[in-house]
């Protein structure tokens, strides 16, 4: 999969554009600042609107290409952003470090999802926030009609409410929601899909 990456990420452009994602936006803006960790982080879009408004933000993810892109990205817009690159299994936090952990498109085989998030919520500290879009499984059929929608083609990767219920059951659910919505993200998120939109708040 980090071939499959990196070969995306060879291009100029910013396959998923500049401006980060909208709910990203919507819902970190109603938070109180602080550190905030974004995995699966890709080309930087969402790190560096976060560290635009106040939020000392962290990324990572397993493509060396997406980390210099986001680096370029945080410098034409003056700011920090401090990225690593590792998959999920060899990064490592200090636990309960983070005020928001923000998982945007961050799909994972379901072999792996549930100890992927234990291990990254781990690092979120008591009363930090999750913010969650990711492809419903129901996307599938929005994908197979509108390839430009973009999203994974393998079901095992997509999510269910009852997923979320599951691997977030130390959280408060603040908003839980599966939803029909426009996607205009560079030239690979264009058109309709299904999403799973969730914030919710550590409880233990
Ligand atoms: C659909 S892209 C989303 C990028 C970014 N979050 C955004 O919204 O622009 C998915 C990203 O997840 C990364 N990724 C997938 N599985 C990963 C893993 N196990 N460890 C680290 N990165 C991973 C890929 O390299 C890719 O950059």
């Amino acid at each position: 999969m980090k071939e499959f990456w990196d070969e995306r990420y060879s291009s100029e452009e910013y396959i998923y554009g500049k401006e980060a994602n909208s709910f990203l936006k919507q819902e970190l803006k109603k938070l109180e600042k602080g550190k905030i960790l974004f995995p699966c982080e890709g080309e930087g879009r969402n790190s560096v609107f976060a560290s635009k408004i106040g939020w000392i933000s962290y990324g990572f993810d397993q493509s060396h290409i997406a980390k210099q892109k986001a680096e370029n990205l945080a410098k034409e817009n003056n700011v920090e952003i401090d990225y690593k690159v590792g998959n999920v299994e060899e990064i490592e936090y200090p636990e309960n470090y983070f005020d928001a952990i923000a998982y945007i498109y961050s799909h994972f085989p379901s072999e792996n999802k549930k100890n992927y998030f234990k291990k990254l919520n781990s690092y979120l500290k008591i009363n930090g926030y999750v913010i969650f879009e990711c492809f419903s499984k129901k996307h599938l059929e929005y994908n197979s009609k509108n390839p430009s929608v973009g999203g994974p083609r393998d079901l095992d990767l997509l999510f269910s409410i009852d997923e979320i219920k599951e691997y977030f059951d130390n959280f408060n659910f603040i908003y839980l929601n599966e939803e029909e919505i426009e996607l205009k993200e560079g030239n690979f998120h264009n058109g309709i899909g299904m999403v799973i939109r969730f914030v919710g708040k550590k409880m233990f």
